[in-house]
């Protein structure tokens, strides 16, 4: 099957962006890590990162004609804001899983809401960068379900 790893503004500068927080992994890091699984699988991941909310709505669109099995999204702070992102996702049917790298339950209150969460298969929150591992191997396993 063929994924694809969607992050969010900011996260770019994983790595040196408040390491206490997000940790010291830097977003090639965690790409390099994931494509790499998904090959040991016999999958594909596809990567992408944008910190500029109609450039990720344009990735949406496109991942509409891409046979995407499952969409890993790490929206960031548009986690927080966007439903414009939150449409595009709909509109592109897509399945998804959302990743945070903090929990972002325990931080301030305005990073409680997510315009994802509800539309998600599912939600890993606060793991750091292994969530990213959590995350697709979680798509791998729905992907081998014959009923999905
Ligand atoms: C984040 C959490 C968001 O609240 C924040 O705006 C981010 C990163 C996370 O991965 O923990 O940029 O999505």
């Amino acid at each position: 099957a063929h994924f694809l790893l969607l992050n969010g503004p900011n996260l770019n500068l994983l790595g040196s962006r408040e390491p206490g927080v997000y940790g010291h992994d830097t977003l090639p890091a965690i790409e390099q890590r994931l494509a790499a699984r998904a090959a040991e699988h016999g999958h594909t991941l596809s990567c992408f990162q944008s910190n500029s909310e109609g450039t990720l709505i344009d990735r949406l669109h496109a991942a509409r004609d891409e046979d995407v099995a499952c969409v890993l999204f790490n929206p960031a702070a548009f986690t927080h804001t966007s439903v414009a992102l939150r449409d595009a996702l709909l509109a592109s049917e897509l399945a998804c899983i959302e990743i945070h790298l903090s929990n972002t339950a325990k931080r301030e209150a305005f990073r409680h809401h997510s315009y994802f969460a509800d539309i998600a298969i599912g939600t890993i929150t606060g793991f750091g960068a292994q969530g990213y591992v959590m995350a697709l191997d979680a798509a791998i396993a729905r992907a081998a379900e014959p009923t999905r």
